[in-house]
């Protein structure tokens, strides 16, 4: 096949999902390295209506975007659903996943299993950078609201929006 169509099909596409509330220097080390594999890289943040996060999906996507800019093929979308169906429509066929620690492994294999079950979707997994193998976006909101110093966990743009959202209380 020539033309458009068969360049198209060759575009190596991955998605780096999770909720990212807020994004952390762990998720940015993925996505980064993600992006030197891949020519497209979807950064897909969950919208999960029954847990309410500190950031708003708008907050998140505005960081992430502020933080990824340097990484042209990089692009932010929320979905909602099923991660496959998001693969889906967009012709995505890997999943990039970072792992910290062993204990990441069961729920991730499972959940690369039914991926891979539910589409033939593949998951990559990248083992997180040591710096980063105890973060958490969770660690870091609560180390921050007592007032712990999280400057060397998160960028500079997600610290000031985390300062400014904690002093509101
Ligand atoms: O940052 P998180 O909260 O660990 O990310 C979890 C996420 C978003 C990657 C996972 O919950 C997910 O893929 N949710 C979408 C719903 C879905 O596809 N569920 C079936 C998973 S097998």
């Amino acid at each position: 096949m020539t033309g458009p169509e068969s360049e198209g099909s060759q575009v190596r596409r991955a998605v780096c999902p999770g909720s990212f509330d807020p994004i952390t220097n762990g998720h940015l080390d993925i996505i980064a390295r993600a992006s030197r594999l891949y020519d497209e890289v979807y950064v897909a943040v969950m919208i999960n209506k029954s847990k309410k996060g500190l950031f708003e999906i708008e907050e998140r996507i505005e960081l992430i975007r502020q933080v990824t800019a340097e990484y042209a093929n990089v692009r932010v979308e929320a979905f909602h659903g099923l991660l496959v169906d998001f693969c889906k429509q967009r012709d995505i066929p890997a999943i990039v996943k970072g792992l910290r620690a062993v204990s990441d492994f069961d729920y991730e294999l499972q959940m690369a299993q039914m991926n891979n079950g539910l589409t033939g979707v593949e998951t990559l997994f990248v083992p997180t950078n040591p710096t980063y193998s105890f973060l958490s976006s969770s660690l870091v909101k609560e180390v921050a609201a007592w007032g712990g110093d999280v400057s060397h966990l998160v960028p500079a743009e997600v610290l000031e929006a985390l300062n400014k959202r904690l002093a509101k209380g």
